[in-house]
């Protein structure tokens, strides 16, 4: 079997995803960690933003493969802000937890940080928001399981994401208000 027939043949093997059953934050939640190396950096041994993107991207997308039961394909990166650097050597660690799920879309949230393991200094360098979507055999988008709170901490956490995303979703309207009205205008 070639790898390609390999990854495809695990795919159809899936056991069913129970849909009535929520699942909470903690049951996905993950930390991913990686040295950084020459590679990974410019001249002057700063790590790129697209390394870091990337980790987050497959660590994130592990969060929802876990809470969704399915594989996923990013839909959006959302507010990735870069808060400092990290430099070759550090210990990138990318902390993901699930936010918010819809009825195929899972909001994670990502924290990046930075660890000097020789001195134990712990920086955050980034933050984001990653939404997946969960993919039948199809590749269509599937329903995944709802976020059940364990407890108030994770209530509270997606209650935040709840106000977050409807802010968004009005900031969304109004700037394709904005892009409708500039075409009309001619602007
Ligand atoms: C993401 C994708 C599967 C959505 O397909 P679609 O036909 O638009 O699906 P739907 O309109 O039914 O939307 C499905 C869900 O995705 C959400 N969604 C779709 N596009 C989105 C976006 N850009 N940002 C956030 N959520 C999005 C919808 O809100 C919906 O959520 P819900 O089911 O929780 O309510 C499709 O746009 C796609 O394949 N994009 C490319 C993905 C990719 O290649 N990523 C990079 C490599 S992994």
């Amino acid at each position: 079997m070639d790898p390609l027939e390999r990854i495809q043949s695990r795919r159809r093997a899936l056991p069913e995803v129970d849909l009535t059953h929520g699942r909470s934050i903690a049951y996905s939640r993950y930390t991913t960690s990686r040295i950084m190396e020459l590679m990974d950096a410019n001249g002057h041994g700063n790590v790129h933003g697209g390394v870091i993107l990337r980790m987050v991207d497959e660590s994130a997308a592990l969060v929802a493969m876990k809470h969704g039961g399915r594989p996923v394909v990013t839909a959006r990166i959302e507010r990735f802000d870069f808060l400092a650097p990290a430099y070759i050597g550090n210990v990138v660690s990318v902390h993901s937890a699930m936010n918010y799920v819809g009825r195929t879309s899972m909001e994670v949230g990502v924290e990046v940080t930075a660890e000097d393991v020789l001195t134990g200094e712990v920086r955050k360098i980034a933050s984001s928001y990653v939404t997946y979507v969960a993919l039948d055999d199809n590749n269509r988008p599937t329903p995944v399981p709802p976020l059940a709170p364990a407890n108030e901490e994770e209530a509270a956490r997606i209650e935040r994401a709840r106000h977050r995303r409807m802010h968004m979703a009005k900031i969304d309207e109004e700037l394709a208000k904005v892009q409708r009205d500039t075409e009309i205008t001619g602007l």
